[in-house]
């Protein structure tokens, strides 16, 4: 069998073409959504994303601002650009670009966001509330792997997820959406991590195997079942001599191999990439949205 390839491209053109009609009604009512994103430093494949972010929104006819401070900048001066915009009525949600420089509390700083402009559902409040079955906001790389999986017909009820990773950002919580009651949920889920013992006799049961363990070709074909659906979250970029850059992306799964023994697959690049941007448009619509009451 060869895997059908779930694109993120297709999927989020689905979802944009959705949330033009909300901001399109939301500007009808005078308001226009607003997302704000903070770059502190240079590191650049943040600042690739921070500007992809400001592209979408604009090309949506959101409200985009995008600040950039630099490396230096102190802990309280970035708290105190926190508080600006937790103040700024045009400014529905924002999000501060991670990682940041060493010197400052990353905690701190994510505790310091108003939870109703929390757009990456990173603080601890909104944390809480997805995990007892209450979201203001989902994750977005969780909240577009669901997705894929939703508009690309998959079964999910009673089904068997493994989530390959623990991260805060992806596993723990794409964990806690599948196993929780609803549609698009509703699956027995098992997680399983670095220090996993039998890890491939685990994810061997995976009705559907989500990876996001970081490790390029970690998943490979002996590690599926014959017809899994199989969802790469991983983004590795690995040395190509032969590629234009001297690198190339892969993801946390042998692609070449596991995609003859899936039923459907999610490639990298152009799988699971797009979904997380588009989530994050999302989020800031579904605030704007909130506040319009
Ligand atoms: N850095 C890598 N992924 C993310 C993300 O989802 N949000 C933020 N703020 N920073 C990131």
């Amino acid at each position: 069998m060869t895997a059908k390839l779930i694109l993120g491209k297709d999927v989020s053109e689905q979802i944009y073409g959705e949330l033009r009609q909300r901001i399109e009604s939301l500007r009808s009512k005078g308001i226009v959504p607003g997302l704000a994103v903070v770059l502190v430093g240079e590191d650049p494949a943040s600042q690739v994303y921070v500007r992809m972010k400001g592209r979408k929104c604009e090309e949506l006819g959101m409200h985009s601002v995008t600040i950039v401070m630099p490396e230096s900048t102190t802990q309280d001066a970035l708290l105190a650009k926190v508080a600006e915009l937790n103040a700024d009525p045009s400014i529905h949600g924002f999000l501060i670009q991670l990682p940041l420089p060493a010197h400052i509390d990353e905690k701190a700083v994510i505790n310091a966001v108003d939870p109703s402009k929390d757009v990456d559902c990173f603080h601890p409040y909104n944390v809480g509330k997805m995990l007892i079955g209450e979201p203001e906001f989902l994750p977005a790389t969780p909240a577009g792997v669901q997705q894929m999986l939703v508009r690309s017909g998959v079964d999910i009820r009673g089904k068997h997820v493994v989530v390959v990773g623990r991260s805060n950002i992806v596993g723990k919580p794409m964990a806690a959406m599948m196993m929780q009651k609803g549609p698009g949920a509703d699956s027995t889920v098992t997680v399983v991590h670095s220090r996993t013992e039998g890890l491939a006799d685990i994810t061997r049961q995976a009705d559907i195997l989500i990876v996001a363990i970081g490790k390029a070709g970690f998943v490979t074909a002996d590690m599926v079942k014959d017809g899994a659906v199989v969802v790469d979250v991983g983004t590795n970029r690995v040395a190509d001599p032969s590629a234009k850059n001297g690198s190339r992306l892969v993801g946390d799964v042998d692609f070449e191999t596991v995609k003859e023994k899936a039923s459907m697959i999610t490639p990298v690049p152009g799988g699971v990439g797009p979904m997380t941007i588009c989530m994050l448009m999302a989020n800031a619509v579904s605030a704007a949205e909130r506040r319009a009451g």
